[in-house]
């Protein structure tokens, strides 16, 4: 039985004459890790940006749980329980990792929490964000400055903060960009980790990482959906291995 969380509908979005999504239709299965591959270019992070109220759409429609969420703002979409990470770090880098973390769990209930006494909120601030920084791994780096940390910790911690807002579903755009192996390691168990309890949707160019993590794949070139199935269905797919794979073999 499948159980949808998320589904997308001739979602499109064009820049000018640039057609960066060009009619996605999407099911996305609670509870799955689902990778999006694809060359640059391709219309990834566009998407990504329309699931998360970033951008919006030119057409098309995005139900969330049976709700129609197309073109709500951001901060409306954070709060039914998308959470996304950027391509580029948020964190701010003369704050302490535990510090971030409060930050980012002081935004979120500051709104669900106004009519609370100062001192009840205050405790629910730092309960949330300690219980960030044990489930992004970083509780032994409580308090070193968010810029003294390794490139990969600060990534870690960026998906930390977006765990402050409890989301359901997760949007990560290339988290494991810019990492050395080690880095990537740490990461990749970070997000198996989530996985248990999460559903993710996850940009990633490192085939290992998407192999080993995902379980359903899509493809996109020039905007389109190439191709979606299980990880085992596009290893086998033809057209696959032709339009994409090739050229990433190619390339290496
Ligand atoms: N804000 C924008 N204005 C105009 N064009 C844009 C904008 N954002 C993206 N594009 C264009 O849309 C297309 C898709 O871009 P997108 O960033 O979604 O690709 P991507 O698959 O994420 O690529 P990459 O793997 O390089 O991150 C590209 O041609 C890009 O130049
Ligand atoms: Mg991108």
């Amino acid at each position: 039985m499948t159980d949808t969380i998320l589904r997308t509908d001739r979602l499109s979005k064009n820049f000018g004459g640039l057609i960066a999504a060009n009619n996605v239709s999407l099911n996305f299965e609670r509870g799955q890790v689902h990778a999006i591959i694809g060359p640059n270019g391709a219309g990834k992070t566009t998407l990504i940006n329309l699931l998360s109220g970033d951008l919006l759409p030119s057409d098309g429609t995005i139900l969330f749980n049976g709700k129609n969420i197309t073109s709500l703002p951001p901060d409306k979409i954070s709060q039914l329980g998308i959470g996304r990470s950027y391509q580029k770090t948020n964190i701010f880098a003369t704050f302490s990792c535990y510090e971030n973390c409060w930050v980012a769990a002081q935004s979120r209930l500051n709104t669900s929490m106004r009519f609370f006494r100062p001192a009840k909120k205050l405790k629910k601030v730092q309960d949330r964000a300690e219980m960030t920084l044990d489930l992004c791994g970083l509780s032994s780096r409580r308090d070193v400055l968010a810029s003294a940390m390794s490139y990969g910790e600060q990534r870690q911690l960026e998906i930390g903060m977006m765990l402050a807002t409890e989301p359901e579903l997760l949007l990560l755009d290339e988290p494991l960009a810019g990492m050395g192996s080690e880095e990537s390691l740490q990461v990749i168990e970070l997000l198996r980790r989530l996985s248990r309890d999460h559903t993710l949707i996850l940009i990633e160019h490192d085939m290992d990482a998407v192999f080993s993590i995902a379980e359903q794949l899509t493809v996109m070139v020039n905007g389109r959906v190439l191709e979606t199935g299980t990880v085992e269905q596009i290893r086998n797919s033809q057209a696959v291995q032709e339009v994409y794979l090739g050229v990433e073999e190619e390339a290496t």
